[in-house]
């Protein structure tokens, strides 16, 4: 069930369009790797997963797993499962027999298709609902069915279209046990799409960000969080603080004072970016800059204090950072404290 994928130099576009949806797309899965596809609605996400699955033949470009060229193979003789946000059971079969369906298509005896069913429905903890019809199940066992189903073809790749985007926040979070635990006793390769960065982050070993039809960057998951090529990526992963500035040989110059940064930026304009997370507060004067506090909202557990950074110019607009600490801290409005973060990590973006 682990093959490698890749897609080579993909392009695409609907007959009836006038743009491309997918522009030279180059994407590679190593097997028993789970890469999450995460990218605004409308972005080409589900095309993408289409096109690895046959049933969209890309206008250029190949896809291959484990080295072979599928280019006139159809979709059922890929060995390629896609499991979509709706789950499609059988209303007419129940749910062994949903999942038993593509090995009795494959030849098999009704008692052997059942019996590996089972073992299916078992790992997904829903034995005991083989009997039961999908419209006698839950939005989530409904989903689970479908898991079952897609794994019991015994796929060379588990392709999942925001599978779990229905399902309310702590059936999410129990499909995501269930993912890692496939993950762990099948070891599929997985290409997962979803709009929802810890959805990403959560089920996958990296992230390729897409954006209007082209990957703006793959890579493992703390890279995109801490390291994002662009400011483009850096607002899609979400919760980065943007401080603006200039950069002369690997020195950022901003309203938080001169700060290192990596030495691949350009010099010129560029965007120091900071993890809301990793903004610490402390008292005046101890940190690397002071501001004063402009709002304090409650995210439950955690709370998101905004300050003001005097960038010492009535001229230029104030700069802002946030910072996300944990519990409901102490603080009020105007009030002036210290921000300080890790200054050997800075990354910034020049566009
Ligand atoms: N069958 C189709 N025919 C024409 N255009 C389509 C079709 N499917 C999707 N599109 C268009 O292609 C673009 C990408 O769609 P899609 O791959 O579904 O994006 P995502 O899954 O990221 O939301 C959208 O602009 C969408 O309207
Ligand atoms: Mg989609």
């Amino acid at each position: 069930m682990s093959s490698r994928l890749e897609l080579k130099t993909i392009s695409h576009r609907y007959s009836d369009a006038k743009e491309d949806v997918l522009k030279d797309i180059s994407l590679t899965v190593e097997a028993s790797r789970s890469v999450a596809l995460l990218g605004a609605s409308g972005s080409g996400k589900s095309t993408l997963l289409r096109v690895a699955a046959g049933l969209e033949n890309p206008a250029a470009g190949k896809v291959l797993v484990d080295g072979e060229d599928l280019a006139g193979t159809p979709p059922d003789r890929r060995g390629i499962a896609l499991v979509f946000q709706n789950p499609l059971l059988f209303p007419h079969l129940n749910v062994v027999d949903n999942v038993a369906f593509s090995a009795r298509m494959a030849g098999f005896s009704r008692r052997r298709a059942r019996r590996q069913a089972l073992e299916y429905l078992d790992l997904v903890q829903l034995q005991d609902f083989a009997h039961r019809h999908p419209w006698q199940l839950s939005g989530g066992q409904e989903q689970r069915v479908s898991l079952a189903r897609a794994l019991a073809r015994q796929p060379r790749l588990l392709l999942l279209d925001e599978p779990f985007s229905s399902l309310d926040s702590r059936l999410r979070e129990d499909m995501y046990n269930l993912v890692s635990l496939i993950r762990e006793q099948l070891e599929p390769t997985i290409v997962m799409v979803t709009h929802d960065r810890r959805e990403a982050s959560v089920l996958a070993d990296s992230i390729a960000v897409l954006d209007t039809g082209r990957i703006l960057q793959h890579g493992p998951v703390p890279q995109l969080h801490y390291r994002p090529d662009s400011l483009a990526v850096s607002r899609i992963l979400g919760g980065l603080n943007e401080i603006p500035g200039e950069v002369t040989g690997g020195i950022h110059s901003s309203a938080l004072g001169r700060i290192k940064v990596q030495d691949t930026v350009d010099d010129g304009a560029a965007y120091l970016v900071i993890r809301q997370e990793t903004v610490n507060l402390v008292s005046a004067g101890t940190g690397v800059v002071d501001g004063s506090i402009a709002s304090i909202k409650s995210m439950g557990a955690h709370t998101l204090v905004t300050l003001t950074i005097d960038n010492g110019s009535t001229a230029k607009p104030a700069v802002r950072i946030s910072a996300e600490v944990v519990g409901a801290p102490d603080l009020s409005i105007g009030e002036l404290v210290g921000v300080d973060f890790e200054k050997s990590a800075a990354w910034a973006v020049n566009s």
